[in-house]
């Protein structure tokens, strides 16, 4: 099924079931230690050895020798690969570092073998016992250095000029140009990267930790070059993700090659000092911010250029994208140039290209009001667009980001804010407030699912969309009761599996308006044959209270399906609308901090998100994502960093106990509002997605709170105490 045209109505609209705060369907398994984490399954073909994995001990180099003869001696020992005995891997298209090294090092900590014994202790201390002679050479571990090499990119990537940007800028007569930075970090999440691997004759199975059940697929058939068709990915329960699992790693890689030589099943978890050079991580960015402005504070000229690294052959962070269409404004300009770095692979992380861009961009707003003497709420309303400034024939699909400012002002009472900073004082603790713009692009991915219609009136719901703490299960469940005019408990969703129809899976805050698209379109077929095995016409059948309804006619849904079972498979794929119209959605934050004026510790005292970001399909899965894109809007600003060892390439704090995240006792009071909202020019869920929109700008609102607080402006995150000095 295509969707080509803005959506009429539809089942969806009825919102019996969808837009309701259904608790999660899988909560009580999640909640009761039922829902198995992939090192946790029991389904697997024979007991598992156990794998532990070396990783490089330099950044950049060859591996001179590997002296395995000692491991293998030791007790419980099953194999060591490496790549001097493993078969030749294929590489896939989405991982940038080679998942398993040598004799080449490209990062410090990349994958070099992977020992498999009885126990995880053997495995762990035969690894211990592998002696390897390195041939260090040199590397290039700092962006600010590599930064005059930086080259310009092609494709999405190319710089952008509308107008003409500099000579705007230079005749503007109010003008801000600043340079600032934000730190490299971790994805930080709770269940590690984690694999059990088994062979059965050529075909491969895993339990594994992953967002994208079909990509995965694909990976691991390149790998071990072999047919997709003979790779089964499982992973029903994932616990977070934040990008970092879009893609394959070395936990199933090495778990594949051990079960491979042990003939076995090997499972694998990363351990979390490991995990962070291993696997990838977003990258830190240097920004420069130009904005010139009329006397009355009109965008005349806006520039955003940014600096990132990567391996060779990897991309930039995308920090400039949303500075492409947030504010009005006849000139501008974007750049992003990229460095070669040899630190491990820089790469998506939750709102990639926004996240960063947006924790600069609203700061650099915000420095360009106080230069206007304007109030930072009413600078951006009066820069607002309704059209992509680039393409101003291209309108939004749908645009509410002025609301989201002023609701959001009059609930934070931010008419009580002092525009002169350092005004406000409670003791020894200097108090502020601050507001950043929120946005973030919607993106569409094809979707497909199966629906089965059982003779117990029950549905069931197949597809590989994963739920990575986000709520999947709950939204489809939603969505496929609703299509059949039936209650949510009358709903079974299976998840995960690479044997169910391919999914959007979940990233980029696509998951829950493309995934439930998916399920809509398998809907509409299975209402079509449930009408048509009950000779109805399809066309004016009704699914109400579990019944069908045409005409005086009217007959349950379990009766439907008596003579046997009813299946219907669809895909719901995208037509051009997302060219006619620019689908992106909006929010505003607004915090309230306090610093210290002795110690210079920060505390937020209170935030508040407004989003507009089409139909809310239950309010509280996504007050859930908003929350926590929130709290970690706050370790961006005041916490997170990985630390670079620039002399021998790799991130100190590789734990959690050194890279650190705000905790329950760091975050007091949140709220959120969703506007009313359904945008039917993006899908018939006329829904997008929440899960990074909650944290592109939250940054900034900090920074800005903090600003207004002390009256120091710091424009290197995190906003650490030594930074007010
Ligand atoms: Mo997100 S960084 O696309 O999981």
């Amino acid at each position: 099924m295509k969707f080509e045209t803005p959506a009429g109505a539809n089942p969806i609209d009825a919102m019996k079931v969808i837009g309701q705060a259904v608790d999660r369907v899988d909560g009580k398994l999640k909640t009761t230690g039922q829902a198995p984490y992939a090192y946790e399954h029991k389904d697997v073909p024979g007991k598992p050895a156990y794998g532990y994995v070396i990783g490089a001990g330099i950044a950049k180099g060859r591996v001179a020798s590997m002296n395995t003869a000692e491991a293998k001696r030791m007790p419980g020992v099953l194999a060591v690969v490496s790549a001097e005995n493993a078969q030749p891997l294929g590489k896939g298209q989405m991982n940038t570092a080679k998942l398993l090294g040598g004799p080449e090092v490209d990062h410090y900590h990349q994958a070099l073998a992977v020992v498999v014994a009885e126990s995880f202790e053997q495995a762990r201390s035969a690894a211990n016992a592998v002696r390897i002679e390195y041939e260090r050479g040199s590397g290039r571990f700092d962006l600010a250095k590599a930064k005059p090499g930086a080259q310009p990119l092609t494709g999405n990537d190319a710089d952008t000029h509308t107008g003409d940007f500099e000579g705007a800028f230079a005749a503007a007569p109010v003008q801000l140009d600043q340079t600032y930075t934000t730190p490299d970090q971790n994805h930080a999440m709770m269940e590690p990267f984690a694999t059990i691997a088994w062979w059965e004759g050529d075909a491969l199975s895993v339990w594994t930790s992953n967002q994208m059940i079909a990509w995965n697929k694909k990976e691991l058939a390149a790998t071990f070059k072999m047919p997709p068709e003979k790779v089964h990915v499982r992973s029903p329960y994932v616990g977070g993700g934040f990008g970092g699992k879009l893609f394959l790693r070395a936990d199933a890689v090495m778990a594949a090659l051990g079960a491979k030589a042990c003939g076995r099943p090997v499972k694998i978890a990363l351990p979390r000092p490991f995990m962070v050079n291993n696997a990838t991580h977003r990258p830190a960015t240097i920004q420069r911010v130009r904005i010139g402005t009329t006397k009355e504070g009109r965008i005349t000229a806006i520039g955003h250029e940014s600096w990132s690294g990567d391996l060779p052959g990897g991309g930039p962070e995308v920090a400039t994208q949303q500075t492409r269409l947030l504010y009005a404004g006849a000139n501008r300009l974007t750049a992003m140039r990229l460095a070669e770095l040899d630190l491990p692979e820089a790469n998506a992380m939750r709102a990639p290209g926004e996240a960063p861009g947006m924790m600069v961009l609203e700061i650099a707003i915000d420095e360009t009001a106080e230069k206007l003497g304007m109030d930072p709420v009413e600078f951006r309303v009066l820069n607002d667009t309704q059209v992509d400034p680039e393409h101003p024939e291209r309108p939004f699909s749908q645009r509410n980001f002025v609301r989201c400012l002023q609701e959001g002002a009059a609930r934070f009472g931010w008419s009580r804010r002092k525009a002169k900073p350092g005004q406000v004082r409670e003791g020894r603790w200097l108090i502020g407030m601050g507001v950043a713009s929120a946005f973030r692009n919607n993106i569409n991915m094809t979707s497909a699912a199966r629906v089965r219609l059982a003779g117990d009136g029950v549905v069931t719901v197949e597809t590989d969309m994963t739920d990575i703490g986000t709520g999947s299960y709950t939204i489809i469940a939603q969505t496929a009761a609703e299509m059949m005019g039936l209650p949510v408990e009358k709903v079974r969703v299976k998840l995960g599996d690479s044997s169910f129809p391919a999914s959007a899976g979940s990233g980029g805050q696509w998951g829950a308006n493309s995934s439930t698209s998916g399920v809509y379109a398998a809907c509409v077929k299975l209402r079509e044959a449930v009408a048509q095995r009950l000779g109805m016409d399809p066309a004016t059948a009704e699914f109400i209270d579990g019944e069908v309804r045409a005409g005086n006619r009217s007959a349950s849904l379990a009766e439907a399906a008596k003579s046997g079972e009813i299946v219907a498979e669809e895909a719901m794929q995208w037509g051009d609308l997302a060219k006619k119209f620019q689908q992106s959605t909006f929010g505003a934050h607004f915090v309230e901090a306090a610093v210290d004026s002795y110690t210079g510790e920060t505390r937020v005292r209170r935030m508040l998100a407004v989003c507009a970001a089409g139909r809310i399909l239950n309010p509280k899965t996504a007050r859930s994502q908003v929350i926590g894109a929130m709290t970690m809007g706050v370790g961006g600003a005041l916490m997170e960093e990985l630390a670079v060892d620039r002399r021998f390439g790799f991130f100190v704090n590789h734990d959690l106990a050194g890279y650190e995240v705000p905790v329950h006792a760091d975050i007091p009071h949140q709220e959120v509002i969703f506007l009313d909202e359904a945008d039917d020019k993006v899908s018939p869920m006329k829904a997008k997605g929440v899960g990074e929109l909650g944290l592109c700008g939250v940054g900034a609102a900090v920074a800005n709170a903090v600003y207004n607080a002390t009256g120091v402006r710091v424009r290197d995150y995190p906003i650490t105490l030594d930074k007010y000095l």
